[in-house]
């Protein structure tokens, strides 16, 4: 029997994905309409609950073994404001802890997922908050940061935090010190903090996969004025490094449009990944393709497929809907292998553990 697991914040379904060899998803829940199409059409529709937080009661919810939380991360990106946890989008991670609270029994196991500006952002403040409350509901408490890019071709660092009920034991999954999931940011966020553990999962192999594997080849470019305006929008020094690249053969490389002291540009990477997928919401335009090669450069958006591919969503996943909704909901979501690896190698061996020490 697999454990059962609830998906707050369940977006597209990308934690679902990464879940579901694992676990069985028994409820979700999202305010957003569109998502919630997305996420339907990949998982079923009988256990999503489509609404605001707000109005979800704890004493309603089957239960289960594990609660992931992907809270809306606005209020702490470095993008953002940065009102942190006492803001309105941020500050819904409060009414996941009162729906919790509301529960018969809350989850033994619970993962929370943000990013990385929870423990870099106001002096790690935001991360102590959430660290204290899941320590006063009788949990030991673990923060990570890991980057899709080990796992795809995608910048992407993340905060995890894991929280397993105090009594369970973890010596086995936890080292004494900080490991590669545990940069500077997280153990100056986590300093001196109680019932605080250092989770010990492996690394992943190292990547092999490339931006180029992801991108479709045959879609359409923008007609040739559009991709001479965003050519001439490229930095200097970028220009330069892309024709070096381009003399001995095809290129394609990734941009965003940025504004630099007052300036529109097309900002390039080089390093063979795409920028981290983000939201329009967030300000941010959509990631740009450059394709260059000793004759000719074009340029296209992103496509959504695209998108979901670098997010580690199989080929099959269906996004209905716009192109524009799909590319919303991946620039939202969770990169499905690192939930993958998380499942496995954590958060199914602390969900055995606590069942097996409920049925002793
Ligand atoms: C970071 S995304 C979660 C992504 C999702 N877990 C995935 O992997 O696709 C945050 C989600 O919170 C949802 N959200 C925002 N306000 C909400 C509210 N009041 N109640 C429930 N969901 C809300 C958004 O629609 C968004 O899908």
């Amino acid at each position: 029997m697999k454990p059962r697991f609830l998906d707050f914040f369940a977006g597209s379904g990308l934690v679902t994905q990464g879940l579901k060899r694992h676990f069985a998803p028994v409820w979700a829940n999202d305010i957003c309409e569109r998502k919630r199409a997305i996420y339907v059409a990949n998982h079923g529709e009988g256990h999503f609950s489509l609404g605001s937080i707000a109005g979800v009661r704890g004493v309603d919810l089957p239960t289960a073994d594990l609660a992931w939380a992907s809270f809306p991360c606005q209020d702490l990106s470095l993008a953002g404001k940065m009102g942190g946890l006492d803001a309105a989008r941020s500050g819904l991670v409060w009414e996941w802890l009162r729906v919790l609270d509301e529960m018969h029994e809350r989850p033994s196991v619970l993962a929370v997922e943000n990013v990385a500006g929870l423990v870099s952002g106001r002096g790690g403040q935001d991360y102590r908050l959430i660290h204290q409350a899941l320590v006063d509901r009788g949990y030991i408490v673990g923060p990570m940061l890991l980057d899709a890019v080990d796992w795809l071709p995608q910048s992407r660092p993340r905060v995890f935090i894991i929280a397993v009920n105090a009594g369970v034991n973890v010596d086995d999954i936890t080292d004494w010190s900080p490991n590669w999931s545990h940069p500077t940011s997280v153990r100056n966020a986590a300093k001196g903090l109680d019932h605080l553990v250092w989770w010990r999962v492996p690394k992943p192999p190292t990547r092999t996969s490339k931006l180029s594997d992801v991108v479709d080849f045959r879609a359409n470019r923008d007609a040739a004025a559009v991709s001479a305006h965003n050519v001439r929008l490229i930095p200097e020094h970028h220009w330069n490094a892309l024709e070096r690249l381009a003399c001995s053969g095809s290129v394609v490389v990734p941009g965003y449009r940025r504004t630099r002291n007052g300036r529109q540009c097309l900002e390039l990477r080089f390093d063979g990944v795409a920028g981290c997928l983000r939201t329009p919401e967030g300000g941010s335009s959509k990631q740009i393709l450059v394709f260059a090669d000793p004759h000719s450069v074009e340029t296209r958006f992103l496509t959504t497929r695209e998108a979901a591919a670098l997010m580690g969503a199989p080929k099959r996943y269906k996004l209905p809907g716009s192109s524009n909704d799909g590319y919303k909901a991946m620039g939202d979501g969770v990169a499905v292998p690192v939930v993958a690896h998380l499942a496995k190698h954590l958060l199914k061996p602390l969900a055995l553990r606590t069942m097996t020490a409920l049925q002793a």
